[in-house]
């Protein structure tokens, strides 16, 4: 695909599609509470998709009209073993999430995934939840797809989780709400709340106490309404693209203010982004407002620690943003970059490499030194079908001059499938 180059405006407003994370929790607490539950403007992307196919298999009626969906509720009991295999395509969240709730039940179930997939770690969740109680083999021991598990009755865990990954800390907390007693996980840093806030909506307990979240087994939950907000992480690209293309200014109505996952705004803000947030507000659980940002001159970072699980799938773009900011950019801490749906480090310093970007790989993260224009003599850079990757270099070849062919652009579907439309829609305007 032909991307859009040396843009002189992006200007408009735009409602990004829903948030990826509680796309999938709505589809996943719905399918396990008790009556039916409706969800609005569900991410219609190809990762939610996967999560309702899956659940489908398992007996649940899931009907979808574009972005509103109905889960006819299965109650206690009432997942049934699936007689196909599940898969769960590009997406490491209904991997791991599923194999929580799958530890729960008394069936066996198979599940694969695509080509990137095979390569994430499993074993991240496997290890603790075969310490509940849940029979997991699977390729390398259980650490990669596919995997087969028997799940049943299960002993509640007390976890010390080595990694912040709200992935990690779901599955075990989805397990534990069929386990008889306490389980707890413990996080280095605070990794996205959504789990913890969606099963209070649905009727359930969750504490949280500093880094240590815990649910009481066995819990019942109740079907409700869910609205998803707008998906900060797909807003995040056009909050970069209005900073750093000339005369530009984007509102972004909707969007999700989860303090777990508004990393992007802070490190915008302190590298001198015009951004203003308004009409603040909740909607259900989480927090939704609008955000404007205008074309702004740009310093440097430092990025590592507790920000990190909060802006960590907003890495790809803000080391596109540091390409076109004063001073060095050092982004550590961020080793978990290289499991993602591609090893992100590698990908995201190779394709910013060929728009001649002084960009390094470290050993958990990279190192930028800005400000470089960026060039594109009819450059191909490619998607490495990882769709955050994707929209980061359409917004790189937006800066730059020349032409730029992306390799790979239909990646974008897993999160954002209107992607391109809604950046056309706002060049030149
Ligand atoms: C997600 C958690 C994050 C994030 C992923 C979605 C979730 O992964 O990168 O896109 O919905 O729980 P980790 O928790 O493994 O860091």
């Amino acid at each position: 695909m032909q991307l859009p180059t040396n843009v002189s405006s992006l200007r408009g407003t735009l409602e990004v599609p829903g948030d990826k994370s509680i796309s999938h929790r709505a589809v996943m607490l719905g399918a396990l509470a008790s009556g039916r539950t409706v969800i609005d403007h569900f991410l219609s992307g190809a990762d939610c998709l996967s999560t309702i196919d899956c659940f489908r298999r398992l007996g649940v009626d899931i009907r979808r009209d574009g972005t509103h969906v109905v889960v006819e509720g299965a109650g206690p009991g009432g997942l049934r073993e699936p007689s196909a295999v599940l898969d769960v395509g590009n997406s490491g969240t209904t991997a791991r999430l599923l194999l929580g709730i799958l530890a729960g039940q008394p069936f066996h179930a198979c599940l694969i995934g695509d080509e990137s997939i095979a390569k994430r770690p499993m074993a991240r969740v496997t290890k603790p939840l075969r310490e509940m109680g849940a029979h997991i083999d699977g390729r390398d021991g259980g650490n990669y797809t596919p995997l087969s598990i028997r799940g049943g009755a299960l002993r509640p865990l007390r976890y010390t989780s080595p990694i912040a990954s709200a992935q990690v800390k779901s599955a075990i907390l989805l397990a534990g709400l069929f386990a008889d007693g306490v389980t707890s996980v413990t996080e280095p840093h605070r990794s996205r709340d959504h789990t913890e806030r969606m099963v209070r909506l649905f009727g359930g307990e969750m504490k949280v106490d500093g880094l240590t979240v815990s649910v009481a087994g066995p819990q019942r939950l109740r079907g409700t309404h869910v609205y998803v907000p707008g998906d900060i992480s797909s807003a995040a690209f056009f909050l970069a693209a209005g900073a750093i293309v000339p005369n530009s200014e984007i509102t972004l109505k909707n969007v999700g203010l989860n303090p777990t996952r508004t990393g992007i705004i802070d490190v915008l803000t302190q590298m001198g982004a015009e951004i203003a947030i308004e009409h603040v507000r909740h909607e259900d659980t989480e927090p939704v407002g609008d955000i404007t940002v205008r074309t702004s001159a740009l310093g440097a970072v430092e990025i590592g620690g507790d920000l990190i699980p909060r802006l960590i799938d907003e890495i790809p773009i803000i080391a596109l943003l540091a390409t076109q900011a004063e001073g060095t950019t050092v982004i550590k801490d961020a080793s978990e970059l290289k499991v993602k749906e591609t090893n992100r480090i590698d990908t995201v310093v190779t394709e910013l490499k060929k728009f001649g970007a002084d960009i390094e790989a470290t050993d958990d993260g990279m190192i930028i030194r800005g400000k470089t224009p960026l060039a594109a003599d009819g450059i191909v850079v490619d998607s490495h079908g990882d769709h955050r990757i994707g929209m980061m270099l359409a917004i790189a070849a937006c800066c730059a001059k020349g032409t730029v062919r992306l390799e790979r652009p239909e990646a974008v579907a897993v999160s954002y499938p209107a992607f391109f439309s809604d950046l056309r829609s706002l060049v030149n305007g």
